[in-house]
């Protein structure tokens, strides 16, 4: 039977690599930087240009298709999964890597079809990687399939996460304790990419056996999240159960009983969900 959603995927595809290639050359211009909700949420007139490149490119070929953009949202549109064919995009996951040119920085679009993610594509620009996964085929990272690490024990892994982007001094102390408590396990190391998108590719890639993180929101992990799953992987929200990627929570493991072991290490709490206005 014809793969009804492949046409979108191989779009999707070349729309990333286009977009990567006008968030590679916007590196070398002189970079206007803004702020949304706080001082260190930054935003550049690339993300906002690229997302409109995104958004422009797919109405011309899939009119009816319906999107969700990162930057489209803090401009006011409301942040609603249908059951309708659905973009879900982050123009530039790692804004604040591409504008500090550290070099970690995606483009990430998650596609979903009756609340169900169907493909994702996460194209980290400067290392020129593509990570792409469908539904019920595989992930796979510039044409290699990709498979979670298979390691299981915890105190021999590496667990990625990162700090956000809230200053609130409630929510950094629980970063913080998190933090405390999944380094003296102990684990062999934590890291950060500096975007949500990435580190979920490293957990596909078998190069981190899990992130977790507090505060992300829809676009970051959409895409990540299928390919991840696709790759071998688990995902669970960091008080146990179902993920819910309104929610803003997310834990991306190798496997059921590592993500279980970082949920009992996590001081939890719930940012304002991405669907409520
Ligand atoms: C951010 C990055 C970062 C994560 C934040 C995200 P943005 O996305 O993924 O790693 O810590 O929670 O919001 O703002 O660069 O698209």
């Amino acid at each position: 039977m014809a793969d009804l959603w492949q046409n979108a995927m191989d779009y999707a595809v070349a729309i990333a690599r286009k977009a990567g290639e006008v968030v590679r050359d916007a590196l070398r211009d002189d970079m206007k930087v803004m702020t949304k909700s706080s001082s260190v949420d930054l935003v550049t007139q690339t993300d906002q240009k690229v997302e409109q490149l995104i958004i422009q490119s797919v109405k011309e070929k899939f009119p009816t298709h319906r999107f969700i953009g990162e930057e489209s949202v803090a401009a006011g549109e409301a942040c609603d999964l249908t059951d309708s064919p659905t973009w879900i995009i982050d123009p530039i996951d790692g804004t604040t890597n591409f504008v500090h040119a550290f070099p970690f920085v995606a483009v990430s679009i998650g596609f979903s079809v009756n609340k169900q993610s169907e493909f994702g594509v996460v194209y980290s620009c400067l290392e020129d990687k593509m990570f792409t996964a469908r539904r019920g085929k595989g992930a796979f990272c510039n044409g290699e399939p990709l498979k979670v690490s298979d390691q299981e024990d915890i105190k021999q892994s590496i667990i990625a996460t990162e700090f956000g982007s809230s200053r609130e001094p409630e929510a950094v102390d629980k970063i913080f304790s998190s933090l405390r408590n999944i380094l003296c396990i102990p684990v062999h190391g934590v890291r950060g990419a500096g975007s949500a998108a990435i580190n979920m590719c490293l957990v596909a890639s078998g190069c981190v056996e899990a992130y977790y993180e507090i505060g992300i929101h829809i676009w970051d992990v959409a895409a990540g999240s299928l390919i991840v799953s696709e790759a071998g992987g688990v995902l669970m929200d960091v008080e146990g159960g179902g993920v819910d990627l309104m929610s803003r929570r997310i834990v991306a493991a190798n496997r059921r009983a590592i993500a279980e072991r970082i949920v009992k290490e996590i001081d939890s709490f719930s940012p304002p969900r991405d669907d409520t206005p």
